[in-house]
């Protein structure tokens, strides 16, 4: 499968969105990163329902929602109107005891359901909702902020969820990182078996380059 960038929106400068979503047209970027936070399930405000409608109005590039919120799927409704099929809208099972029925309901809203776990979580939280998603995203440090230190952990997690999909008969199901994918360790992630790249600050958003520059450096990084 081809390897996949989806730049964190959190890091963009926001006054001069317009700016970087065409940059991300050219450069052929395959979706925007959207973190949603509630103050609860970790501890930020980030983006929300509004930015996600506007984006999509914004852009035909589509949407990768990263809902870091408790109970999601009583609030999913809210983000429908901002949905396309291609869009991958992702929940965390630490984030509620209906993890089956938040990712049931991302199917019926027409979006591509992802599972996220945390660092601490084991894979074990994935093995009986295989059939009802998309992509799992593996998440490389806690969530929360941007310009946090790689969980080294992590990236044999990966590798072992790669051989568990391909294993299992689920090689479709995509595996998505995020935090501090820099160019060096978005290499070695992309060796174990990652397919969807988060870029925010490590990366895309990286200073002392140009968003191009840093795209396509990212882009060789995740070759293999
Ligand atoms: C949280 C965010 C961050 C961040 C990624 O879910 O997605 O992980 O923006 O970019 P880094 O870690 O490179 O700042
Ligand atoms: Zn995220």
């Amino acid at each position: 499968m081809n390897k996949k960038i989806s730049p964190s929106m959190m890091c963009a400068n926001f006054l001069n969105l317009e700016n970087d979503i065409r940059i991300f047209e050219k450069a052929g970027i395959e979706y925007l990163h959207i973190d949603i936070m509630d103050g609860q399930f970790v501890p930020n405000y980030t983006l929300g329902v509004d930015y996600c409608k506007k984006l999509k109005e914004a852009t035909k590039i589509p949407l990768d929602l990263h809902l870091m919120i408790t109970e999601p799927e009583r609030k999913l409704d809210w983000f429908a109107p901002a949905l396309c099929a291609g869009d991958y809208v992702s929940i965390h099972c630490e984030s509620t005891v209906h993890a089956q029925r938040a990712l049931k309901k991302i199917r019926s809203l027409g979006a591509k359901p992802m599972l996220a776990l945390n660092p601490a979580t084991p894979l074990v939280a994935l093995e009986n909702v295989l059939d009802d998603i998309d992509a799992a995203l593996v998440m490389t440090v806690n969530p929360g902020y941007a310009g946090q230190e790689l969980i080294p952990a992590t990236l044999k997690k990966i590798k072992r969820l790669r051989e568990y999909l391909d294993g299992s008969g689920y090689p479709n199901i995509e595996i998505e990182v995020d935090g501090n994918v820099s160019f060096e360790n978005a290499r070695l992630m992309s060796e174990a078996g990652a397919g969807i790249f988060v870029a925010g600050s490590s990366s895309v958003y990286k200073a002392g380059a140009d968003i191009a520059e840093n795209i396509q450096k990212l882009r060789e990084a995740v070759k293999r």
